[in-house]
């Protein structure tokens, strides 16, 4: 069996990619690494809970008497454990260093002693290379990271690079664009924007509301992974992204439109400080490997927007039990009306 390592895998990428991998990979033993913070749900493993092929371990990756002896003991390596949110970093950072940083070099360390490590992936975001005016973000581009979330992973992107360089360890970097999909934290705009029009309330659009993020299906993410895994070069960047261009009013309104909402739902709030215009990365060295998005925006978006839809039981206790989320919401939005 392939020992895999998976952190931040009851996330909703990590939970996503855990899902698929045990699909697609009969040979995979799977350890999941998880602090499960506000973000990490165990309900996300549904469907493979009873899995003998996975291995669910609650611990904060910056602990070394948890990490180092999973890491030493596995050959791949999928670090998605971040905090991820760009608001919250912009409350208050700290988390976010000691998380995406630190917590990042704990696991690189512990990987220099693992004897069978063929590829430590560290997935990074599109964000690092900052607000994008126009063209695309290509791997060689300069990192110009513009609020902590972006500077935190911007700062273990290039770690997890070094450990490369000076070390000579199988790493390397993914610069992902905007994901959706199922499982999504309802923090996000997109699962925000659904959950809040399901019960006929505002949606609370920052700004003019023509940001442009490039949005990517969580699957064909995983696709993207599952290929590097097996076809990379250590030390490399890759771009991985939708080609899914979208001003954010349009994708409101299109969440709107497919649950029957009028656009009078639209509130238009003070915007995000520091907020990035647009992001879009140029994806050719991923698909010379032969990768390409699978999932149309339009079906993507429909099916996302169905699965809320469905998975009420998901999302309610988050939204209506959980009363840090409650005070998240009131802190974050109430001041920008
Ligand atoms: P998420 O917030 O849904 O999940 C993060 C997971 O990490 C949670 O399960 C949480 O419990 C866990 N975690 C946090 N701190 C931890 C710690 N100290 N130790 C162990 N586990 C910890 O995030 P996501 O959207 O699934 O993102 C996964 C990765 O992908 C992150 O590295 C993020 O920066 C990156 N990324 C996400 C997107 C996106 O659109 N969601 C785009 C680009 C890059
Ligand atoms: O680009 C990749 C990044 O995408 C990841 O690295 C981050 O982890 C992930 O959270 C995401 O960051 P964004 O800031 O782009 O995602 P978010 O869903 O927070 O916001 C998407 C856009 O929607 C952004 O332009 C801000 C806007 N927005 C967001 C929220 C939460 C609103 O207009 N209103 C909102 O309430």
């Amino acid at each position: 069996m392939v020992n895999v390592l998976v952190t931040g895998g009851a996330g909703f990428i990590g939970s996503n990619f855990t899902k698929f991998a045990l699909t697609e990979h009969s040979d995979w033993q799977i350890t999941t690494l998880d602090k499960l913070t506000y973000a990490g749900r165990l309900e996300n493993f549904e469907g493979v809970k009873n899995e003998p092929r996975h291995t669910f371990v609650r611990g904060d990756i910056a602990d070394p008497t948890i990490a180092i002896p999973l890491v030493e003991q596995a050959e791949i390596v999928v670090h998605f454990a971040a905090e991820t949110h760009v608001d919250r970093a912009i409350m208050t950072a700290g988390d976010f260093i000691k998380t995406d940083v630190y917590g990042t070099f704990v696991l690189l360390e512990a990987a220099r002693n693992a004897p069978k490590l063929r590829r430590f992936i560290q997935v990074s975001t599109d964000e690092v290379y900052g607000s994008v005016e126009e063209g695309t973000s290509r791997e060689t581009d300069e990192l110009r990271p513009r609020n902590p979330y972006a500077a935190s992973k911007a700062g273990a992107d290039r770690l997890a690079y070094s450990f490369w360089a000076t070390y000579g360890m199988p790493v390397i970097i993914t610069r992902v664009s905007n994901n959706y999909g199922p499982n999504q934290f309802p923090e996000k705009v997109i699962p925000l924007f659904i959950t809040n029009a399901i019960d006929g309330c505002a949606v609370p659009l920052y700004g003019d509301g023509l940001h442009v993020r490039d949005w990517l299906h969580v699957r064909d993410h995983c696709r993207a992974l599952d290929l590097l895994i097996a076809n990379s070069e250590p030390g490399e960047v890759y771009n991985i992204g939708g080609g899914h261009e979208v001003p954010n009013l349009e994708l409101t309104q299109r969440i709107l439109r497919l649950l029957n909402q009028p656009d009078s739902l639209i509130q238009h709030v003070k915007d995000r400080p520091g907020h990035d215009r647009r992001y879009c990365l140029d994806t050719t060295k991923l698909r010379r490997l032969g990768w390409r998005p699978t999932v149309d925006f339009a079906e993507g978006l429909a099916d996302t927007v169905a699965w809320y839809q469905t998975h009420e039981s998901w999302w309610r206790p988050i939204k209506e039990g959980d009363p840090a989320f409650q005070s998240y919401y009131q802190e974050q939005y109430d001041h920008r009306s």
